[in-house]
């Protein structure tokens, strides 16, 4: 039985809530591995419809083990929030463990993210202001709280007082901000910390147990490859690792354990916040896209930038996470197209290229290589088998499949868990 991480493999809000809440179903345990509640995993399941940002998808199986992992940035209050929400519908989160290594967002990463993007001005990366950036930044430079400090009143108070008086500094002499109360924050964390107590424990033991049973272990990824701080569109990029290897690290696995790696593919592409997108529309196909697709972000509300799919993104993604399988979601969005496009090169400078360039000013004068396909232009949504797709629609996947080098597993067509066709099976 595999251990399978399910990756955003452009750039974000590809559907991953909705295959992780699928699989979940047959699955022992499901680990968050990256991000924090800058993310938004729409599930639409017997229970209802949610927007997760920190709970893995899986909570909605009682039996399934579900671990925010120690690359996730944690804010309590969202945490605490969601919770909640999930018990008053009648879910339980008796299953939910916290790593004890995963950090927590602190009220002046929430302020120093949004100080820091007013000082970009014009060229402001678009964050979501959860305070991403600056927890990630504090958790390389050993400065980060972490959801097992709350377990150690007298420790975190040591902590945060060293911490809380270096970030005033920052707050009121390089922002003219007012400081931060230490007590009121200290006082805050403990009430969080008391709260969370149940959950927080070290977590790498019991993912390790459910590895070597052999047992379906699903790493649930947040975010898309093209947000990679190392191989997205840096500095255009979020502050943890989306990517396979990510998966690994945030979870606390060995890379060598990894038996699957799928990544989620929307069958077009889009993106929020700046930075290039080579294949953005600003026409009329891209405001049908974003309508029928209600393309706004989960989190920020933000509209969505759309455009085609883009292959030499996503090969490159591909290789990069050593995909073994992909899924294409939200096909049923292009129905209504008489035809459409993919990206199969760019033209740079006056020269073609099929790779993925490093430096975003090269990918910003990228213009995109249409290759132009018949649309199907009959509704997709009730449609379960492979074989009953109309025949445009099978070429338009097959040709993703050859251009991503990577086999298409499942088909998504709709938001629920039924609206999905399997290709070939991922588990
Ligand atoms: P941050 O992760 O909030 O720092 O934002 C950095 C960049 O990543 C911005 O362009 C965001 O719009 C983008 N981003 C962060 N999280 C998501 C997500 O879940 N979906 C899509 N874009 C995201």
């Amino acid at each position: 039985m595999p251990v399978i991480a399910i990756l955003g493999a452009q750039w974000g809000d590809e559907g991953k809530g909705k295959v992780v809440d699928m699989l979940a179903q047959q699955a022992r345990m499901v680990v968050r591995f990256s991000g924090g509640d800058n993310a938004g995993h729409s599930v639409v399941n017997p229970y209802g419809e949610f927007k997760l940002h920190l709970i893995p998808s899986g909570i909605f199986n009682k039996d399934v083990v579900c671990i925010i992992g120690n690359g996730v940035a944690i804010n309590p209050k969202v945490l605490i929030g969601e919770i909640d929400n999930l018990n008053e519908r009648g879910v339980t989160t008796d299953n939910l463990f916290i790593s004890d290594r995963a950090h927590l967002i602190m009220p002046y990463h929430l302020l120093l993210d949004g100080l820091e993007e007013k000082a970009r001005g014009g060229k402001a990366i678009g964050t979501t202001l959860k305070g991403i950036g600056p927890v990630f930044a504090d958790k390389i430079a050993r400065l980060g709280i972490r959801a097992g400090d709350l377990l150690d009143k007298e420790a975190l108070r040591d902590r945060l007082t060293t911490i809380i008086d270096y970030k005033n500094t920052i707050l009121t002499k390089v922002y003219k901000a007012k400081p931060l109360s230490l007590d009121g924050v200290y006082e805050q964390y403990c009430q969080y910390g008391e709260r969370l107590a149940p959950h927080i424990c070290e977590t790498t033991i019991m993912l390790d147990e459910a590895v070597n049973k052999g047992e379906v272990v699903i790493l649930e990824g947040a975010q898309g490859a093209l947000l990679d701080p190392d191989f997205g569109t840096y500095p255009y990029a979020t502050s943890s690792s989306p990517l396979a290897a990510g998966a690994c690290l945030g979870a606390g696995l060995g890379p060598t354990k990894l038996d699957r790696a799928v990544g989620v593919y929307k069958a077009y592409c889009t993106r929020v916040g700046g930075g290039p997108m080579p294949t953005e529309l600003h026409d009329e196909t891209a405001e049908l896209i974003r309508e029928r697709a209600h393309e706004y972000g989960t989190t920020t509300g933000r509209a969505r930038r759309c455009g085609w799919l883009d292959a030499v993104a996503a090969r490159y993604t591909s290789r990069i996470n050593g995909l073994t399988g992909a899924v294409i979601t939200r096909l049923d969005i292009l129905d209504i197209l008489p035809s459409l496009k993919i990206c199969v090169g760019y033209e740079l400078d006056g020269k073609q290229i099929g790779y993925f360039p490093g430096d975003i000013a090269a990918l910003a004068r990228c213009k995109p290589i249409y290759e132009e396909l018949p649309g199907w232009q009959t509704d997709t949504t009730s449609i379960r088998g492979y074989d009953q797709l109309p025949e445009a629609a099978r070429n338009y996947i097959s040709r993703i499949e050859e251009l991503i080098a990577c086999p298409v597993n499942l088909v998504s067509v709709g938001p629920g868990r039924e609206q999905s066709i399997e290709k070939t099976p991922i588990l």
